[in-house]
């Protein structure tokens, strides 16, 4: 009797049960709750506390904001109070206004998606950034389906895509074709042997192929060879792991690379002015990766 004595008087307030009746239709911060219903933050954060201090509302924390929704179940014997809260005339134009607000944080949620995702700002970074590098010649090795190559032909002058399988470049070509990139040469070829003449690219590419072929001296000797004096090798590679399973389902021959014996390659191959840099775990993924770059001297 106490409880629902003391919740008739809390709820003897006009803002007390606009706030309920708000909170009952969607868990609301208190930012949305001072714009919905037109009063001083200190004024709803005193209402707040008053109805959770009756157990009519909870709060729960979410992406750094304290949200507020209804704690009553329908068996409380103050549900009664809740049901005439929600069958009150309306006459603030309260439920308008919290549509309006749920359809704002909805569009914004998607924008955020579709925008501002962490992924998708460093792409466009990326870009950015390579749209200030000058006019370059470049070979992507073991391009796959050609997702850097495709990056690469926005600012390149020219990307020459090579990989041995077929499948592959076909479907590479196909994207190309539909973001009209005209400056990319598909080549299927054994990146051990390459046909093209030599001493002619800016940039050679080797992302996350070289863990896939026989003899990874081999086609870094074929990058030394192919780029012009002051070009530059970037390699993407995976640092040694265990998942042995690799081999058999994904083709692999190597589990990945020492940063420190890669290096050791590209010396060999005749490259010079290393950077090497080693990327944070990603999440539960037991790869991780490491780039490398190099400098045929001049
Ligand atoms: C893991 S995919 C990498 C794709 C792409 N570079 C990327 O980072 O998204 C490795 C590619 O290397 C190609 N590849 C493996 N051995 C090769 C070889 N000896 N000659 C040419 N391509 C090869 C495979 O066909 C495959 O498309």
């Amino acid at each position: 009797m106490d409880v629902l004595s003391q919740s008739f008087r809390v709820l003897g307030d006009t803002t007390r049960l606009r706030i309920l009746r708000l909170v009952a239709q969607a868990p609301l911060n208190v930012t949305e709750l001072v714009s919905l219903v037109g009063v001083a933050q200190s004024s709803v954060s005193h209402h707040l506390a008053k109805l959770k201090g009756l157990g009519l509302i909870r709060e729960e924390r979410q992406a750094g904001f304290t949200y507020y929704s209804l704690a009553l179940e329908s068996d409380d014997s103050r549900w009664p109070l809740v049901r005439l809260a929600r069958e009150a005339e309306d006459a603030a134009g309260d439920s308008a206004r919290l549509s309006d607000l749920l359809r704002a944080r909805e569009d914004r949620q998607a924008l955020n998606e579709r925008l501002l995702e962490p992924g998708q700002s460093w792409f466009l970074w990326a870009g950015a950034l390579a749209s200030l590098l000058p006019p370059l010649d470049v070979a992507d090795f073991g391009c796959g389906t050609g997702v850097f190559s495709r990056a690469m032909a926005r600012w390149a002058r020219h990307v020459w895509a090579i990989d041995q399988s077929e499948d592959a470049l076909s479907q590479a070509r196909t994207l190309a074709l539909r973001d009209e990139l005209t400056n990319i040469t598909f080549l299927r070829e054994d990146l051990h042997r390459l046909s093209l003449s030599g001493g002619r690219m800016d940039l050679v590419v080797i992302s996350q192929s070289l863990h896939h072929v026989e003899s990874p001296a081999a086609v870094v000797a074929e990058a030394a060879r192919l780029l012009k004096p002051g070009g530059r090798l970037v390699v993407l590679e995976l640092l040694p792991h265990e998942e042995k399973w690799v081999l058999e389902r994904l083709g692999h021959r190597h589990l990945g690379f020492s940063p420190e014996v890669l290096e050791a390659a590209l010396r060999e191959a005749g490259f010079t002015s290393f950077t090497r840099e080693t990327h944070a775990r990603d999440g539960a993924s037991p790869f991780r990766v490491f780039l490398l770059t190099g400098v045929k001297p001049s």
